[in-house]
């Protein structure tokens, strides 16, 4: 008798981000991921200049574990559809795959977590062009670095180009877009913002975006102009 091994080319990290159907899709993936942990928030923040796509969420973020897990492709300790309640607040689970995560390489190549939980920070990244050329996944190695931090949440930087970002707000630009994006997760203790930097102080349909999706979902009248203040990147990131 004789054994053999299964491995995995990293041509399979190609098939399974690449081939997420539309910018939408893989938006939502992150937005439930953000849902799933409890976050009374998630940004999209599209910064055409630095050509970057940054999500963010202030939920339970990932320690050691977590982050095992988050690698643990096609594998997740989810139950979509089930209740779960932190803090009297009660969400349905969206997750269940363990695949929603490689969304992120839908928008870029290489892509950064910076994630805090119990006061540690940890941020790792990783380069698909790196892992596709890899003849077998399975023995990758992901370094984590990790400091002290005093908000818990998870930000994904993601490196993107001028062409995924020209692309992406020429979706946004769609009202109908919008309408499904945050139509995503209706639940009042959760709220989705979209940010396009360098447009915020604009008459820009990038604006509108973005101000469209708040009042959209805090049900509220529309902003007056003093409420269009700048966004403040949340402190969460920063170094303690
Ligand atoms: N923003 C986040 N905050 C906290 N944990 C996260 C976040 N994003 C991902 N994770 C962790 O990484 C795991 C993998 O995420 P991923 O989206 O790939 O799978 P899933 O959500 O379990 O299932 P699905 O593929 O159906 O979305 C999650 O189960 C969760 O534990
Ligand atoms: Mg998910």
């Amino acid at each position: 008798m004789s054994e053999v091994y299964l491995k995995f080319g990293g041509k399979i990290i190609e098939e399974l981000s690449q081939k997420i159907p539309s910018t939408l899709f893989a938006l939502n993936e992150l937005i439930k991921n953000a849902y799933d942990s409890f976050s009374p928030d998630v940004t999209i923040k599209i910064d055409p200049l630095r050509q970057t796509v940054i999500v963010s969420d202030h939920g339970n973020g990932m320690g050691e574990d977590d982050i095992a897990k988050l690698f643990h492709i096609s594998r997740s300790s989810k139950i979509y559809g089930s209740l779960i309640s932190q803090d009297g607040i009660e969400r349905v689970t969206q997750g269940s795959k363990g695949l929603g995560f490689l969304a992120a390489f839908k928008f870029g190549d290489r892509v950064e977590w910076v994630t805090c939980k119990n006061n540690i920070r940890s941020r790792f990244s990783l380069k698909k062009s790196t892992l596709v050329d890899k003849e077998d996944l399975s023995d990758t190695k992901i370094n984590v670095i990790t400091d002290s931090c005093e908000r818990k949440g998870t930000e994904i930087i993601i490196h993107s180009s001028d062409r995924i970002i020209e692309e992406l707000l020429e979706d946004l630009k769609d009202d109908r877009m919008i309408e499904k994006l945050v139509a995503t997760i209706q639940d009042e203790s959760f709220e989705i913002k979209v940010d396009i930097e360098n447009q915020k102080n604009k008459y820009s349909t990038g604006r509108l975006v973005w101000l469209c999706c708040i009042n959209r979902l805090q049900h509220t009248k529309p902003l007056s102009p003093d409420e269009f203040m700048p966004y403040v990147p949340s402190p969460v990131f920063q170094a303690t």
